[in-house]
């Protein structure tokens, strides 16, 4: 019984390995060193609408022949993170060897019936494209293309011809370029003949250098980039010194008052002055370090974002450091197996800001914290999931992924936490607040509406969403348009600069809020930096309108889907450094006073 437990065990560990690491099938192909005349690889991997990114399918979903149709087809096993992105690459089984030139070699033939004609026929009208892999080099091309006949009535061609011209340097792949050609028309009864040709020519390129190609150096380092960064960093530096000659003044002006009015108090003689003079936040001195309602979300959610703080700024350095984004699905890889490390972070944030605040139900908020963005996205993920194996696309997840997502989070994300959550509640619990908590809540006084928890809320994030919003455009771009996104560095001082906005908009909406004698400032904090990500919501709604040509249910669903699990990261994210900010502010300006 004990054995087959462990057994089991073992097979699970295994396969958990197995779905993590890259595949090691071809060691030529891991090495990218060939010898000449060695097999090269050419994967088929997928077919899809130019305009809806995600909407791809198999290769073979189009009624493309194959080589040897007899053969067993063969897959690349290339990890958690490519499976996740919907990749799946089969071997087209072309015979070509390392520095062998071929021309017009035949691929097979097929004559189109009825179905294969209108299969197609609508691909190529919805401007079908697919992609290729050589040697982990990705290369495209549209399966056919329309031309205007002499009635003017557009038809359907599809290409039959694909040359390759691969250089390389001494033993490796530098460089492929894919030409299609030799359109033929689409109709019932039509012999297609697909063929190919293979042209090596020798390079000079460095290896180091071959991906440099797929980088759009002029879209991405345009003059707007840049001046949008400096711009951005202006503003940082305009509003820290805002928030620094603002707090300084009138922090030090209210500590006079108040030294005033306590020596005055003494007097006996000025007891009117005194009640009408006393205002604003010493006044809600007994009620700040109240609990906040619902203190075991807002610890879940201020865990996890100063999780992903964390998460975030480490996938971002190791992506420049290893240049991950040249290889498929590697910075997704990366961005779960650190979630589940980092998750430790998370259940000592939250552990013990639960504790402190004298919460009874610990466990119920390490199972919260544990869960709740991990929970969110696969849910997400669950509903998409469910579209695209209805549509019979490659983005469906198979089941062994989804289970190994699961494991990952239950046998390594989940422990973390809990251990986490049981140091967080032993190290990272004493109160240490500057004043009692009165007994009897005090009423708050209704303000202005500029003044209420909502306003301050949604004003809080226009700043921050001010910072970010010019780099929004290029990541989304390069997410829905085919760009590789390779400017992590860049992507690094944005976020910094977006950390250090949330927190200067934070203190301030923060001491608004408490001069208005309201004391509920822990979910205004957290909402006032997160409103950020309703922002970055709201303009994707936009992009998505104006920007991209995405059309149907299937594509539609993707967008809005991953876009609400970035916005939701967003949103914990900017929440978490905004309430931490808020905590050590109310804190340090509570020290300096006398709170009888
Ligand atoms: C392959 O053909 C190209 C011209 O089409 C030629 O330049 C090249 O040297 C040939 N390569 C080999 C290895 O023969
Ligand atoms: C591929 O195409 C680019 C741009 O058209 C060209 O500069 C390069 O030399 C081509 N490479 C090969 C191997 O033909």
């Amino acid at each position: 019984m004990e054995h087959s437990g462990r057994l089991e065990a073992c097979r699970v560990w295994a396969f958990l390995c197995l779905a993590l690491l890259p595949g090691l099938v071809h060691c030529s192909e891991k090495n990218h060193k060939y010898e000449d005349r060695e097999k090269v690889n050419l994967w088929v991997n997928k077919v899809g609408p130019y305009n809806n990114p995600q909407e791809t399918y198999n290769y073979y979903y189009l009624p493309f022949c194959k080589r040897h149709p007899a053969l067993k087809a063969q897959h690349s096993w290339g990890g958690l993170g490519e499976v996740l992105q919907g990749n799946e690459l089969i071997n087209s089984q072309l015979d070509i060897v390392y520095k062998g030139n071929t021309t017009g070699a035949d691929i097979c033939s097929l004559t189109l019936d009825e179905r294969k004609a209108k299969v197609f026929e609508d691909a190529i009208r919805r401007q079908y494209w697919f992609e290729l892999f050589v040697d982990d080099l990705p290369v495209w091309g549209f399966v056919g293309e329309l031309k205007k006949d002499d009635a003017g009535v557009e038809r359907a061609y599809i290409y039959t011809s694909k040359r390759f011209d691969i250089s390389y340097n001494k033993d490796r792949i530098i460089q492929v370029n894919l030409t299609t050609a030799d359109p033929v028309l689409v109709a019932v009864g039509a012999k297609l003949n697909f063929r190919y040709t293979v042209n090596w020519i020798p390079s000079k390129t460095p290896f180091s250098r071959r991906f440099e190609r797929y980088l759009d150096y002029t879209f991405f380092e345009h003059k707007i980039h840049w001046f949008s960064l400096v711009n951005s960093f202006m503003m940082v530096l305009f509003l820290t010194g805002l928030v620094a000659i603002i707090l300084m003044r009138t922090l030090r002006k209210d500590y006079a008052r108040y030294a005033r009015s306590a020596a005055d108090a003494l007097d006996a003689e000025s007891l009117e002055s005194d009640f009408s003079e006393e205002s604003g936040w010493k006044l809600v001195h007994g009620d700040v370090f109240r609990p906040p309602r619902h203190l075991t979300l807002l610890a879940a959610s201020v865990g996890t974002g100063v999780q992903l703080v964390f998460l975030c700024t480490a996938v971002i350095v190791l992506t420049i450091a290893g240049s991950y984004f040249e290889e498929r699905g590697t910075i997704l890889t990366c961005f779960i197996i650190a979630y589940a490390f980092t998750s430790f972070i998370g259940g000592y944030v939250s552990g013990g800001l639960y504790a402190r605040h004298e919460g009874r139900q610990w466990i119920r908020t390490m199972l919260m914290t544990a869960s709740l963005f991990p929970g969110l996205c696969f849910a997400i993920a669950f509903g998409l999931n469910t579209i695209a194996i209805f549509y019979h696309s490659l983005a469906a997840v198979p089941f062994g992924y989804i289970m190994a997502v699961l494991l990952l989070w239950g046998f390594i994300s989940f422990p973390l936490c809990l251990i986490g959550t049981v140091i967080g509640r032993n190290w990272n619990s004493i109160p240490n607040y500057p004043c009692r908590v009165k007994r009897i809540p005090s009423p708050i006084p209704d303000k202005h509406w500029y003044l209420r928890p909502w306003a301050i809320c949604m004003a809080g994030g226009l700043l921050p969403f001010g910072s970010i919003f010019i780099e929004m455009y290029f990541v989304f771009t390069s997410f829905w348009n085919y760009k590789v996104y390779y400017i992590y560095g860049f992507l690094l001082l944005v976020v910094l600069i977006l950390l250090v906005v949330t927190v200067c908009v934070t203190i301030v909406g923060t001491y608004f809020l408490l001069n208005a004698e309201n004391y509920h400032w822990q979910w205004t904090a957290f909402g006032m930096s997160a409103s950020t990500s309703f922002y970055v919501f709201l303009y994707s709604v936009h992009y998505f309108l104006f920007k991209t040509k995405m059309t149907g249910l299937f594509q539609t669903c993707f967008y809005f889907g991953y876009t609400s699990m970035f916005c939701l990261g967003l949103a914990l994210l900017c929440g978490a450094v905004g309430y931490m900010a808020a905590a050590a502010f109310v804190r340090t300006i509570y020290r300096n006073v006398k709170c009888d």
